[in-house]
Parts: C-alpha cells; sequence; structure tokens
C-alpha cells in the first residue's frame, strides 16, 4: 500500500469556481494541499451587490476547465493518482451546482474514479482538519457561519453531526452583507466592515467605547443554541434614520454592528459547548475570516474551559474553496460512504445527515 494518496475536490455552489488537490499521508493521516485554486466572480457581482446566479452559472461554465487545469499543473499530480474526486452537490444556487457537478461526474467517468458528492456545510467544518498536526477531540461543538448559514452542530465522531441550533431568520454573513448595502460601502459586505471596524477599534480607548452606537444583541441569552440577525439589522437602519450625520460616521456604526454580531456568536458558542460538554471547538465557514471573531472566540474558549482546545481553519480554507471539499471526501471515503455514481444527485437545499 502507497503511504500518499491524492483527492481532487471541486467547489461551484455559489460564485467562486474552485478546484485542490490534496495529499493524504495515510499513515500520519495529515491532509496537505497541493493546489487550491479559486475564481472569483466578486468583481463581476459587485456592481449588482450581490450574486445573480443567471450569471454566476455563465461564468462558472467559462471558468471550470481553465481552473482545473491550473489545479493539476500547480500540483504536480496527474489523474491516474486520484483516488477519488469530491463535489459539492449542496446546498447552494442550483444552475452554478450543476457546473462543478456534471464536470465532476463527466471527469470521473473518463478517468474511472469514484466521484462523492460533498454537502458545503460539511466542506466548511472539515476545513479545520486541513494541515493540522493535532488530534480533533469528540465530541466538538461547531460554529459554521457563512453568507447563507449559521449553524452551531455537535460532532460526536468522524461523520456523525447533529445540528444543535442555527438562525431563524438571516445568517450572520448576509447580516454583514445586508448593513454594508444599507451603509453603501460595497459587496461582500463582511470583509469591508470587518476592515472599516478593526481600523475603528484602534483610535478607540475603551471609556470612550461604551459611549458609542449601542444595538441590541437578538436572542444573546434566550436558552436554546439558535440565532437571529434580522432584528440587529432594522436596529440599525433605524440608528441611521435618526442619525443625520450617519455617512460622517460609517466606521463607527461598521464598529457596533460588528460587536453585536461577535458578542452574540461567542455567547452562544462557550453556553453550547459547556452544555453538551465539548472537548474541542471548531470554528468554520465564510465569516470565520474576521479576524477579530477568530482572536474573540479563541481567547474565549480559553478563559471559560481548561482543556478545551479551539480549532480555526487557515483564512485561505474560511470562505468558499475546493481543499475543504477535498479534505471532506476523504473522511467519507475513510467511512467508505461512496453510493453509486447512478445515486448522486445535487440538490440546493440539501440537509446536512
Ligand atoms: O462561506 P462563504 O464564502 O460562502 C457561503 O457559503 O455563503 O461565506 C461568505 C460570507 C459573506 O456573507 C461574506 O460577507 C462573509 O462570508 N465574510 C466575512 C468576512 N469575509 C467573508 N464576514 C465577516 N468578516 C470577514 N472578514
Ligand atoms: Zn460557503
Amino acid at each position: 500500500m502507497k503511504d500518499k494518496t491524492y483527492i481532487l475536490g471541486i467547489e461551484t455552489s455559489c460564485d467562486e469556481t474552485a478546484a485542490s488537490i490534496i495529499e493524504v499521508d495515510k499513515k500520519t493521516g495529515f491532509l496537505k494541499v497541493l493546489s487550491n485554486i479559486i475564481s472569483s466572480q466578486i468583481e463581476i457581482h459587485k456592481k449588482y451587490g450581490g450574486v445573480v446566479p443567471e450569471v454566476a452559472a455563465r461564468e462558472h461554465v467559462l471558468n471550470i476547465l481553465p481552473v482545473l487545469n491550473e489545479t493539476f499543473k500547480k500540483a504536480k499530480i496527474k489523474p491516474e493518482n486520484l483516488s477519488a474526486i469530491g463535489v459539492t452537490s449542496g446546498p447552494g444556487l442550483i444552475t452554478s451546482l450543476i457546473s462543478g457537478f456534471e464536470t465532476a461526474k463527466t471527469l470521473s467517468l473518463i478517468w474511472k474514479k469514484p466521484i462523492i458528492g460533498i454537502n458545503h456545510i460539511e466542506g466548511h467544518i472539515y476545513a479545520n482538519f486541513i494541515e493540522i498536526k493535532e488530534k480533533i477531540e469528540f465530541p466538538s461543538v461547531i460554529l459554521t457561519v457563512s453568507g447563507g448559514h449559521t449553524i452551531l452542530l455537535k460532532m460526536s465522531k468522524n461523520g456523525s453531526i447533529k445540528i444543535l441550533g442555527e438562525t431563524r431568520d438571516d445568517a450572520a454573513g448576509e447580516a454583514y452583507d445586508k448593513a454594508a448595502k444599507m451603509l453603501g460601502i460595497g459587496y461582500p459586505g463582511g470583509p469591508i466592515i470587518s476592515k472599516l471596524a478593526n481600523d475603528y477599534k484602534k483610535t478607540l480607548n475603551i471609556s470612550k467605547k461604551t459611549k458609542e452606537i449601542l444595538l441590541p444583541r437578538p436572542m444573546l441569552n434566550s436558552p436554546d443554541s439558535d440565532f437571529s440577525f434580522s432584528g440587529l439589522k432594522t436596529a440599525l437602519l433605524y440608528e441611521l434614520k435618526k442619525d443625520k450625520n450617519w455617512k460622517k460616521r460609517i466606521p463607527a456604526y461598521c464598529f457596533a454592528y460588528q460587536e453585536a454580531i461577535i458578542d452574540i456568536l461567542i455567547a452562544k458558542t462557550i453556553k453550547t459547548a459547556k452544555v453538551h460538554k465539548a472537548k474541542s471547538i471548531m470554528l468554520s465557514g465564510g465569516v470565520s475570516a474576521n479576524t477579530e471573531l477568530r482572536s474573540r472566540l479563541e481567547k474565549a474558549v480559553f478563559d471559560n474551559f481548561s482543556k478545551v482546545k479551539f480549532f480555526v481553519p487557515k483564512i485561505s480554507y474560511t470562505t468558499d474553496n475546493a481543499a475543504m471539499i477535498a479534505a471532506a471526501t476523504w473522511f467519507k471515503l475513510m467511512r467508505k460512504k461512496c453510493p453509486s455514481k447512478r445515486l448522486i444527485k445535487t440538490n440546493p437545499s440539501a440537509a446536512l445527515k
């Protein structure tokens, strides 16, 4: 048995055309990313203030083969060396999903390699397993925060995931994006708000901070593990309506808004981890690119637990990418969860199983 094997991952669920090849060390379980190519459509969708599905699908069709070519070139791996092809099968925009999915099916037929459908959220979770030397101990409580999801999950062992709570309305990333639209500062909102908030924070001293704009923290103290962000967005809108000079105070609003989101995410994660006696806490999804969230959750874990370990993917594996899909594929392959080709299909509203 060879010690190394290779997995190709393909991700086209929204507006990123992505492919990646990871190398798996079968002895140690170490997952090394050999190539992680992402063709982003942000510049195209910016002018519409959000993703236009029809435009996204057309771009995927144009980009998928050049992205795959670059992925193999960078990884210096031949198709015959692959042990499987993993592709996002849902949730996502159906017209976007199909372009990656049909490409993966075609390649699997030509190259005679197994194809494995991966749930996008599962992909985000498995981004935490990439290039880590430490073993993740279970049960793990996982906060997944993206443009479409805000979920708290429990992983009892590899492959066994249960949803503990989720947002009842907007996702955290959506809350960032909608606020940025309201403030007229561009798309996607997360990185823009985050930058303005961080710059503003540097200008603050502690005493002044408390006197700044106060926004609510919906469901902060609710006994469940659910979230709600639409009221926060409305509260911001009312604050802006009251303030004739809001355009001069945009960074202050970004700071107050981000603080509210992060306070809620951290409080709920820590509480849920205590209830479920977590041995580890993971953070994942596009919003986990947020440096303030990463560092504050890490500190909260350290302050609240003596033995619980905190995991967060490298920034490059937080927003949509295919390395996370390849990682999830490897774990699914190990669990021998490879349905026959006929049974694999896309599902735009796929639930986690
Ligand atoms: O996981 P992702 O790339 O796509 C989905 O699966 O939705 O997440 C995209 C979301 C967007 O809402 C974006 O605004 C947010 O992640 N995001 C951020 C940051 N970078 C991306 N949110 C907060 N801070 C960031 N630095
Ligand atoms: Zn995503």
